[in-house]
Parts: structure tokens; C-alpha cells; sequence
């Protein structure tokens, strides 16, 4: 299978909000997907429906087997004010291999360093999460996704507000990841995905494809269509 997550005919309802229907959606190894869509439009329920964490009423969402998720939430999981070490934090994402038996051993610790290194936050191990800025605490929150060597990771709106010198770097950091994990990211900010990504889908009511130049013409005012361009 070429395929980390494969959708067919995919709908979901919260209660009898009708949110997404007939969602047919590969994402393959290694590929870098960007996702977009107007606020509403269901894309933080598409990447639930991947995970898990939703069930859908129709049809089928297959994973390749054994597969490992990294996610990054779009909103912070925890109170900012909670006081954790940042270290802490990462360990979070190691929560379903620790001993039963309490604590995290030497060999998940340094996972959790070997993780903050490689986002640049090792210097920030043992400070408070409360004293990063916002773009670090959104790298604290990627090596959390990453320490556990998912095959797909997803992040939900990672560049929403952080400054332009903490998203670039947030780019650079995820472009070290391309090809080595399936990645899907939703972002409104087109401009910087367009270029960065392998291919784009919008969201809205239903995924659909995104060719680069209709991309650039008609979403960077964030003006989504209806419908799906090629009808
Ligand atoms: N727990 C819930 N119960 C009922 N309706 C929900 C729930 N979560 C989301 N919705 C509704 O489902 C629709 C899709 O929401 P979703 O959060 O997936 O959109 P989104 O594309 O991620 O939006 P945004 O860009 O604002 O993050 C919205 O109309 C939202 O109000
Ligand atoms: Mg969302």
C-alpha cells in the first residue's frame, strides 16, 4: 500500500449538523498535503475522522497498518499556565509507551531531548511552558507530535498567531521533515503553503483538489468557493 491514509465516501454529522459528505481522500507516504478551507468548513472534523478520535456515519478510512499520528491541535491540549517544563510537555507525546508502573525511564527522556533538539528548543527543556513565546511553544507542541516517530503527522493551523520569523522557521523545520512522514497541515495562509507543499485540498462541506494557480487567483483573499472549480 503506497497509502498512509486512504478516505472513501467519507460523511460526518455532529448530531444533525451535516459537516462533511462523500469525502473520498488519499494521502500517500511521505507526501507534504496542504489543507485548506473557510472557518466552518470542517477541517479540523477531517482530521479528527483520520485519527480516530470521531467516527464516521458513511463510508470507509482505511490506515496503513501499524501506523503512528503525531497531531498538533489547533488549540493548546493544556492551561498555558499549568506548570509544566517544556520537557514535560514533549513526554506527553510518549504517554502511550511509559511503564504502567509510573515514570517516563532515561530512554523516553532522551527521546523527549533528542525531539526538542531537533526543533531548536533544547536550551528550553526545563523552563515553564508558560515563558515560551508563542512560536516556540508551537515547536514544543511539534516535538511532542514527533517524538514518538509517527508515519503521518497532522497539524491543525500551527502558523496561526505566531510572528513571520517564527512561522519561516516553523516551514524549515517541517520542510526536514518532507518525505520522511506523511504529512497533512491545515493553514489560511496560502501564500506561504503554496510553494511549500506537494498538493493542496480545500475543505468545504466536502474535500476537493486545488490546482496552484487557482490557489493563488482566488483563495489568498480568502475567498472560497462553493464548489468545487472543476465542476
Ligand atoms: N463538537 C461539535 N458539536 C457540534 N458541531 C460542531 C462541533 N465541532 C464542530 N462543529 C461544527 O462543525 C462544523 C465544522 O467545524 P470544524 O471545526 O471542523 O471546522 P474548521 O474548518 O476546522 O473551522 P476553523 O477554520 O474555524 O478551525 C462547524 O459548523 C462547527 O460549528
Ligand atoms: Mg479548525
Amino acid at each position: 500500500m503506497n497509502e498512509a491514509v486512504s478516505l472513501q465516501h467519507v460523511s460526518f454529522t455532529y448530531n444533525k449538523t451535516a459537516v462533511l459528505k462523500d469525502v473520498c481522500l488519499t494521502i500517500a507516504k511521505g507526501e507534504f498535503l496542504g489543507i485548506i478551507g473557510p472557518n466552518g468548513g470542517g477541517k479540523t472534523t477531517l482530521l479528527k475522522l483520520i485519527m480516530g478520535l470521531l467516527e464516521a456515519q458513511e463510508g470507509t478510512i482505511v490506515l496503513e497498518e501499524g501506523m503512528k499520528i503525531g497531531y498538533v491541535p489547533q488549540r493548546l491540549p493544556f492551561d498555558r499556565h499549568f506548570p509544566m517544563s517544556v520537557l514535560e510537555l514533549v513526554l506527553g507525546g510518549l504517554l502511550s509507551e511509559a511503564p504502567w508502573f509510573g515514570g517516563y525511564g532515561r530512554k523516553n527522556k532522551n527521546r523527549a531531548l533528542h525531539a526538542l533538539e531537533h526543533v531548536d528548543l533544547l536550551n528550553e527543556a526545563h523552563a515553564h511552558c508558560g515563558s515560551l513565546s508563542g512560536g516556540q511553544l508551537q515547536r514544543a507542541l511539534i516535538a511532542r507530535a514527533i517524538v514518538s516517530h509517527p508515519h503521518l503527522l497532522l497539524l491543525d493551523e500551527p502558523t496561526a498567531n505566531i510572528d513571520h520569523q517564527a512561522e519561516e522557521h516553523l516551514w524549515e523545520l517541517l520542510n526536514q521533515f518532507k518525505g520522511k512522514m506523511a504529512i497533512g497541515m491545515v493553514t489560511h495562509d496560502l501564500d506561504a503553503a503554496v510553494n511549500r507543499v506537494d498538493r493542496i485540498v480545500c475543505v468545504h462541506r466536502t474535500v476537493y483538489p486545488l490546482p496552484r494557480e487557482e490557489v493563488c487567483k482566488h483563495f489568498a483573499l480568502g475567498l472560497y468557493h462553493k464548489e468545487p472549480l472543476n465542476q
